[in-house]
């Protein structure tokens, strides 16, 4: 039986490959996608996924959430993000993990008129089962629907998130991306009492995909495989020359590593079962605070300090099969 799945979206690039490694595999049932500002503005990031719907021939809805973190960006004591250095391909032509908008038609069809937020709390009001939350770029939308009604936890089967991280982090020298935009949505949504398994940067980064990946793509020659080689393409530059992981020649692919592990649970290793806290302020904004203390009592948080890099290649590449 394929697994209920609601993806909540700030896509990008590797959100791109998260909509389609969901939506190509026969073990998930892609119900629908949210879109959350993130990487960039909102409009960009609904824009985008809208545009890789189309790619796909996808028929699954796309619900626009919100345009701004709850309080994030209204406070001033924190730690400002640093800007990645910027990376340049062979042409001398600046590159970056995220483009404005996707090199793909303008979508035709748009968005639901309901709000993400509102649509999680309807549907899961009403779902006859549990469902997986996917939640790969700022957590703002799934706060805000815990705040119009935390009962909807009662049919929540587990949240997936993509974000944080113990010994690696890429925003400022304490925070990962998703938390550090929205840390007082991920604080609401780490306590919400539901089975919450985190994949950080630890992961993701362990979990490298190489060019070998992009040309098995190739080979399989179809509009969207073509278009997610050329996104890992990219990655593998701006990763070789911004944030070089332990394999040259490699790229972190962040948000589809999430949608592998429903796939198959043993692309994660070293998952610990602990507290994790995220700081709101200060220099440490952002930041995800992992207890690896033997002895806890109040445990939140399903942890993967690594993942599986030839179990995550061989997923992803099946499902463009
Ligand atoms: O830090 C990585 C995360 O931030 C990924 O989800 C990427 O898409 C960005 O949202
Ligand atoms: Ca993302």
């Amino acid at each position: 039986m394929a697994r209920k799945v609601i993806l909540d979206v700030d896509t990008g690039s590797d959100d791109a490959c998260a909509i389609m490694l969901a939506y190509l595999h026969k073990d998930i049932d892609l119900i629908a996608v949210c879109s959350v500002k993130g990487n960039q503005p909102l409009k960009n990031t609904n824009e985008n996924t809208l545009r890789i719907r189309e790619l796909l021939g996808g028929d699954f809805p796309v619900y626009k959430g919100c345009a701004s973190g709850l309080v994030s960006d209204l406070i001033t004591p924190r730690m400002p993000r640093t800007r990645n250095v910027d990376a340049y391909d062979e042409n001398g032509n600046k590159i970056s993990f995220h483009k404005e908008l996707f090199d793909l038609p303008e979508s035709v069809k748009k968005e639901e008129d309901v709000p993400a937020p509102v649509f999680y709390v309807d549907y899961l009001r009403r779902a006859k089962e549990p469902v997986t939350l996917v939640a790969v770029g700022p957590l703002t939308n799934l706060a805000v629907a815990l705040l119009i009604d935390p009962d909807i936890v009662k049919n929540i089967e587990e949240i997936v998130i993509m974000g944080g991280g113990h010994h690696i982090t890429n925003a400022t020298i304490a925070a990962e991306f998703n938390i550090y935009d929205d840390p007082e949505a991920a604080q609401r949504v780490l306590h919400c009492g539901a089975k919450i398994t985190m994949v950080p940067l630890d992961a993701t980064h362990s979990a490298y995909i190489g060019k070998d990946t992009s040309q098995k793509l190739r080979k399989i020659n179809t509009p969207a495989a073509n278009f997610t080689a050329d996104l890992i393409d990219v990655r593998i530059l701006v990763h070789n020359q911004c944030q070089p992981l332990e394999v040259p020649d490699t790229c972190a692919l962040h948000d589809p590593l999430c949608i592998a592990y429903l796939i198959d649970p043993d692309v994660l290793k070293d998952v610990f079962f602990c507290n994790v806290e995220v700081s709101t302020s200060g220099i440490t904004a952002g930041q995800t605070i992992v207890d690896n203390r033997a002895h806890q009592e109040y445990r939140n948080v399903r942890f993967a300090y690594r993942g599986d890099p030839q179990k995550f290649a061989d997923i992803f590449v099946e499902a463009f099969e």
